[in-house]
């Protein structure tokens, strides 16, 4: 557990599989990230000053990794805040239910692979930040 990151949240090393011919990383369900993957997207091709994500979600959890460039991104727990620099291919961050998290910072190469615990749902998402606050308001 990483005590500056909120609750939940925590930075996992991949295993390099690297030999002359270069790198390898591979990522399995329930022992590289703590979950069954159901779904991946990546984020890529980001315009220079452009913010994403600003939602948390209800019930999905997800793990981001940063397998091309970098990027930065900020999380909240609603009584944790803290920044995170993805910027590894073999390195990335677990983020649970109920954070709510902001990517920025692009690099013009960074492709950011997500994956996901849960298919795709509208409903699972918390936009309002308002919202977000009373739901994890102490
Ligand atoms: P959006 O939630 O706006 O992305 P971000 O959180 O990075 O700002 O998603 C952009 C579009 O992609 C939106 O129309 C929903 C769609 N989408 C899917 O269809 N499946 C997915 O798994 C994700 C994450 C998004």
């Amino acid at each position: 557990m990483d005590a500056s990151l909120p609750s939940g949240c925590r930075f996992i090393d991949l295993a390099v599989r690297g030999d002359e011919r270069g790198s390898l990383v591979a990522i399995e369900a329930l022992a590289d990230v703590p979950f069954r993957i159901e779904r991946a997207y990546f984020i890529y091709g980001t315009k220079p000053g452009v913010e994403r994500g600003f939602h948390a979600h209800r019930q999905c959890a997800q793990f981001a990794v940063a397998v091309a460039g970098s990027c930065m991104m900020s999380l909240d727990d609603g009584s944790v805040t803290a920044e995170a620099r993805l910027d590894r291919p073999d390195r990335g961050i677990v983020i649970p239910p109920m954070n709510w998290h902001e990517m920025r910072d692009f690099s013009d190469d960074c492709v950011l692979l997500v994956l996901a615990d849960a298919p795709y749902d509208e409903g699972d998402y918390i936009r309002d930040r308002d919202e977000f606050r009373r739901l994890t308001a102490r």
